[in-house]
């Protein structure tokens, strides 16, 4: 077939279009049309590795369950997801950025009082979270939820280790100084769910499957537009190369040892423990 008659393929793809009654739909299908077959043409795919594609996007979907969400991993790990955040928050000035939501977060998280222990006993180094909520001018935000989830020392979370066991994740409210806390064990990077086809992808692409270690944060409320975000530890060797390229230098911080002594009052502590001490500046809702 020649160039001429290929393009015939495409303009009557994109003229059969041209009545869908709602005008998104209409621009969004004619730029998948046209993107899908200037790909096409590009990598000029045998019937076989046509096949392959297909069978490819079938594995992911047939992955797909309430647990996990191999879409979102082919998203993440393509960049994409990323690049819609980007297109979505651009950050102005002071405002702490974003970052993805990522495949583990559940509905279902533990409430608690600022203060408490979330890591359940597990192994770990003792973790400190010390923040504050603050808006753009830096006066404190009062009653926001965190809703916060991390790895545990081996890299899992507690989702892929049980249906029903919740730990390493709860949510708080920020105080009258716009201030939460809790206590924790370090993260330590992980590698993404990796045993599908999207773990095979990137290993046919040359790829590691590991993200740097993070603590997650969601912050809503009514007084405050929403953000997702993380915080990493300084140092981590994946910062550079995180699989889902969901690193930005503003949301990297030292989770610096201290001594037993200067743990709270309130919360003794018997041997050296890591600090995260962090301020978030959100955007005050529109209204
Ligand atoms: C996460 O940080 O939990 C995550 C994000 C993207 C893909 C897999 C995991
Ligand atoms: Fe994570």
């Amino acid at each position: 077939m020649s160039e001429a008659s290929s393009q015939w393929i495409t303009d009557e793809v994109l003229s059969r279009l041209k009545d869908a009654p709602n005008e998104r739909v209409r621009s969004i299908s004619e730029a998948l049309v046209r993107h899908l077959h200037a790909f096409i043409r590009e990598i000029e795919p045998t019937m076989s590795e046509w096949e392959a594609a297909i069978g490819f996007l079938t594995t992911v979907g047939q992955m797909c369950t309430p647990e996990r969400q191999e879409f979102i991993l082919l998203s993440d790990t393509l960049g994409a997801s990323m690049l819609v955040d980007a297109l979505n928050y651009q950050s102005a000035g002071s405002e702490t950025e974003s970052t993805v939501l990522g495949p583990f977060y559940v509905s279902d998280t533990p409430v608690f009082e600022n203060g408490v222990a979330i890591d359940a006993g597990m192994p770990g180094v003792t973790l400190y979270v010390d923040g504050k909520i603050v808006d753009e001018f830096g006066n404190p935000l009062v009653g926001v939820t965190i809703d916060t989830r991390q790895s545990d020392s081996d890299g899992f979370y507690d989702v892929q280790r049980s249906e029903s066991l919740r730990y390493l994740r709860g949510r708080f409210t920020s105080d009258s100084n716009g201030r939460f806390s809790f206590w924790s064990i370090l993260p330590s990077s992980y590698p993404i769910p990796d045993d599908g086809p999207v773990g095979a992808m990137l290993k046919a692409q040359g790829r590691h499957p590991y993200r740097p270690a993070h603590v997650h944060f969601r912050f809503f409320g009514d007084e405050v537009t929403p953000l997702v975000t993380h915080i990493f530890v300084a140092g981590d060797q994946y910062l550079e190369s995180d699989a889902v390229f969901g690193v930005k230098d503003s949301l990297v911080e030292r989770f610096d040892l201290h001594d037993p002594a200067e743990a709270p009052a309130d919360h003794p502590v018997t041997s050296q423990f890591a600090q995260l001490k962090r301020t978030f500046v959100l955007k005050r809702a529109d209204r």
